[in-house]
């Protein structure tokens, strides 16, 4: 019942937590996830760091990752990844000869999943569907307690699925992907677009960062949208939107009983969450004719990802034990 290491390795930042059994959290550190220019190197020096570092101060007996990236089906390979240099990089056997402990691979939404489905919203659902805003949207499906994963391991990935066709651009080479309308990453870029031609709506926004519009970041918009801003306030109104219209179309593809939402700006709360329920209810084929899922919020924030990378690790961990 050692804790283990759980890393969430996303588009901006990496986050890294020793975690006990029961999904607490011992400690956690975190870093900003180097420059997509950067080598994959790079970012494995930074995950070394971090799991270095809580070396010193725990017994680290595994180490689980959570990466924002599709993961092949051995779960060893990141075959792509939107936000980040991955190119088919052999995550799993770079990590484990530097860091001589198991390592569990994993894509960070199916991690998600896992740990609210072990530890938070998601406990008892035997259908379960997770989706993370945060750079992108992740995804993952949780069906009797397994993650499906297709047959190459890309399955859930949601973001990607065209929702305007001639759309924003996204990094993965198309256009109008879900994600490019309900993230954070869409959610600056909108803020950001109104503050630079000094919309009458941006006034207060501008005014915080100084005219700096790059300075517009997920978690100021969130702040502001609490207390009141009027802009803030319908930009995650329109995010929220767009989430419960991807969340009516994964209803009529997979009929889950529950849809958890995390990431970070799953944050924003009710101002994100509410108009996600509104659109969804609107949105859903044969409404009023089905039983509806529900929609809640992750219970573990924006840690899901890495406690679930963690549990994840202690299963990887044991059955290494055993076969040795
Ligand atoms: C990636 C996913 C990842 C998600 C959230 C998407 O752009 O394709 O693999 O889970 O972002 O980080
Ligand atoms: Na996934
Ligand atoms: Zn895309």
């Amino acid at each position: 019942r050692v804790p283990t290491v759980g890393i969430d390795i996303g588009g901006t930042k990496v986050m890294a937590g020793v975690v006990d059994a029961d999904g607490t959290i011992l400690e956690k550190v975190r870093a900003e996830t180097p420059e997509k220019s950067k080598s994959p190197k790079v970012v494995e020096d930074t995950i070394a760091e971090l799991v270095l570092d809580l070396s010193d101060r725990h017994d680290v007996h595994a180490v689980g990752i959570g990466a924002a990236g599709w993961v092949d089906a051995d779960r060893s390979r990141v075959l792509f990844a939107p936000h980040l240099a991955w190119r088919d990089e052999p995550l799993k056997d770079a990590l484990t000869a530097r860091l001589a402990v198991p390592v569990m691979v994993d894509n960070d939404a199916n991690t998600a999943a896992w740990g609210e489905w072990r530890f938070g919203a998601g406990r008892g659902e035997d259908h379960l569907v997770m989706i993370t805003l945060g750079t992108g949207i992740g995804g993952a499906i949780l069906e009797d307690g397994r993650v499906k994963r297709g047959k190459y391991g890309v399955a859930g990935e949601f973001g990607h699925m065209q929702v305007v066709p001639g759309g924003h651009r996204c990094p993965c080479g198309n256009r109008g992907c879900w994600e490019q309308y309900s993230s954070g990453n869409a959610l600056v870029r909108e803020a950001r677009e109104l503050a630079a031609a000094e919309s009458p709506v941006a006034y207060g926004i501008i005014d915080r960062v100084g005219g700096q519009v790059g300075d517009i970041t997920g978690p100021l918009i969130t702040e502001l949208a609490r207390s009141g801003d009027a802009m803030c306030t319908e930009l995650l109104h329109e995010i929220g939107s767009w989430l419960g219209v991807g969340i009516a179309n994964l209803a009529a593809a997979l009929d889950p009983s529950c849809f958890v939402i995390g990431g970070g700006v799953s944050a924003a709360d009710e101002l994100l969450i509410e108009p996600a329920r509104e659109a969804y209810r609107r949105q859903l084929t044969g409404r009023g004719y089905r039983p509806e899922a529900r929609i809640a919020k992750a219970q573990l924030g924006p840690e899901a990802g890495m406690v679930g990378a963690a549990d994840l690790a202690r299963l990887v961990a044991r059955r290494f034990r055993r076969a040795n």
